[in-house]
């Protein structure tokens, strides 16, 4: 495996190495990976141009493997499951898919959080699209099978070192934000999230009994220099294609692994993204400063911890942690030209709402519109399905998450049902 691939496109940036940009070789097609997923053009104006393109070219299936996971995941993953029903029905994509277990319900039946069969699977498959994972039915179970280890493992064994979480308030929904309107309208911000480092995976990782009645629990956070230079590159050359400008997060203050981030990203920018602004700033100051005025930011990177935590801040900016995203790839194979990646709504199981049919899909549908971009090369399709998301907002449906007084307030199958209905009318 290797980040880097000689570009079959020109590239504007000549001392980019990992470029999100870059033409790659897949199933003997090459197709251009874009990565403008945050403007949203007119869609309505759209379809025809790509259903023509779509009959013009031979058309590649792609292969999916779902795992819905526990809690709401399964009722999230329905209504992608009809999203990928339709692409395939209007002749616009090609998708066969499988699904697997995940998390809780894969140990249930198998005694582990994801089985090696399903493992196989998501290293074969061009894409996978995962759920959520965990609940309170599994709090007492091994550490080692708890659910989140499925979740861990893929990312793992995937690689999938860089997670791109957009978040981005739709315009109808700037009051269901916890945030004044004025400070989340329009809002587009994208926080890169290093995801298979630091202290989620270092070792060592235990909990040593001392002996007087007292027990040490050791995490272990642990960076080197490549990792941070690769997730640096694709912030830098995400940073171009959008405001270019990228806020590298730590706590160099006081911890080591901060200095180094801190010292590899500014040796990185000096080398090969002078032409990009580079700010940083210690991790829990950005956290202020994103409740305080998120729209200075327009690429934040940062390590898997800082990742998380701050991904959930955004999150609440965008009005529910229903709304965001997220896409997980990894380096771009040498061989096959082919890119690991892995699409996940950043909410959790959500086990309170679980069942109910009041979830909403909205971040599990625009994770699969991640994957049309970033894995299978359909921009304009991947803008299609996020305009028809906006539009449903615009009509005034709501989930409950998102519900404001004189909107209507939809669930999980209504929302799908409404999306549908938009891609309907965009299709003719
Ligand atoms: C996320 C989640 C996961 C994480 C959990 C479920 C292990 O919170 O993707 O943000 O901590 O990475
Ligand atoms: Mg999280």
């Amino acid at each position: 495996m290797c980040d880097t691939l000689a570009p079959a496109v020109p590239r504007r940036h000549p001392g980019s190495q990992f470029s999100l940009d870059t033409a790659i070789e897949w199933d003997g097609a090459s197709r251009y990976l874009s990565v403008l997923p945050f403007r949203r053009p007119a869609a309505r104006e759209r379809p025809p141009e790509i259903l023509q393109k779509t009959e013009r070219r031979a058309m590649a299936t792609h292969h999916l493997l779902l795992l819905p996971g526990d809690g709401i995941g399964p009722e999230v993953m329905a209504e992608v499951r009809r999203v990928i029903d339709w692409f395939n029905q209007r002749g616009v994509a090609s998708f066969e898919w499988e699904e697997d277990l995940v998390g809780g319900s894969a140990y249930d039946v198998h005694g582990q959080a994801i089985s090696e069969d399903a493992m196989k699977k998501a290293l074969a498959a061009d894409a996978v699209i995962f759920g959520a994972v965990g609940g309170p039915k599994w709090d007492k179970v091994p550490y080692e099978v708890r659910p989140e280890a499925g979740l861990l493992r893929l990312r793992k064994d995937l690689e999938l070192f860089a997670n791109l979480r957009p978040a981005i308030v739709y315009p109808a929904l700037a009051d269901s934000s916890s945030l004044k309107r004025e400070l989340v309208e329009g809002l587009d911000i994208l926080i890169l999230r290093e995801l298979t480092g630091g202290v989620y995976f270092g070792e060592p990782k235990q909990i040593i009994d001392l002996g007087n009645g007292q027990k040490r629990a050791v995490d272990t956070q642990i960076y080197d220099t490549f990792e941070i230079e690769r997730i640096g590159r694709v912030a830098f050359d995400l940073a171009r294609k959008r405001r270019n400008k990228v806020t590298s997060m730590e706590k160099r203050n006081v911890m080591v692994s901060g200095v180094l981030w801190n010292e590899v990203m500014d040796a990185l920018h000096k080398r090969e993204f002078a032409d990009v602004e580079l700010q940083h700033m210690l991790a829990d100051a950005g956290g202020m400063q994103l409740v305080r005025a998120p729209k200075q930011f327009d690429v934040i990177v940062t390590d898997n911890l800082f990742g998380d935590m701050l991904s959930d801040v955004a999150a609440m900016l965008t009005g529910s942690l229903g709304m965001l995203p997220s896409a997980s790839l990894g380096p771009v194979d040498d061989k096959t030209g082919r890119r690991r990646a892995m699409y996940e709504p950043v909410h959790g199981a959500a086990p309170d709402i679980a069942g109910q049919g009041v979830a909403n899909p909205v971040a599990m549908l625009a994770s699969f519109a991640m994957a049309l971009r970033y894995s299978f090369n359909l921009g304009a399709e991947a803008d299609m399905l996020e305009k028809a998301i906006g539009n449903v907002f615009d009509r005034g449906y709501r989930t409950a998450d998102v519900w404001t007084e004189g909107t209507e307030k939809l669930g999980t199958v209504a929302m799908g049902d409404a999306v549908i209905t938009e891609l309907d009318a965009f299709a003719g």
